[in-house]
């Protein structure tokens, strides 16, 4: 799975930084070292004013903000790898 956080202008000042450390943890957190490619990517055109743009393959979701990480991640990432997770 690939999974790039938007780092552009406008999702930096919603909080791409802390989204990506969120993301970092929960990689460690639940072993899926070898399962995510985790990247970076500039604008990808879905800027709006409620979070941060993730591509997740070829998935886009938008508006994710560090207090709605973990239900982006349980609903996007961890639904579709659990029987690869750490339990
Ligand atoms: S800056 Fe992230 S979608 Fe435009």
């Amino acid at each position: 799975m690939i999974v790039q956080i938007c780092i552009g202008s406008s999702c930096h000042i919603k909080g791409s930084a802390k989204i990506v450390e969120k993301m970092k943890n929960a990689i460690e957190l639940y072993g899926l070292e070898n399962e995510i490619t985790l990247a970076g990517s500039f604008c990808t055109g879905n800027c709006n004013r409620s979070g941060v743009t993730i591509l997740v393959d070829d998935e886009t979701v938008t508006g994710v903000t560090p207090e709605t990480f973990t239900e982006f991640f349980k609903t996007h990432v961890y639904s579709k790898l659990e029987g690869k997770c750490r339990p």
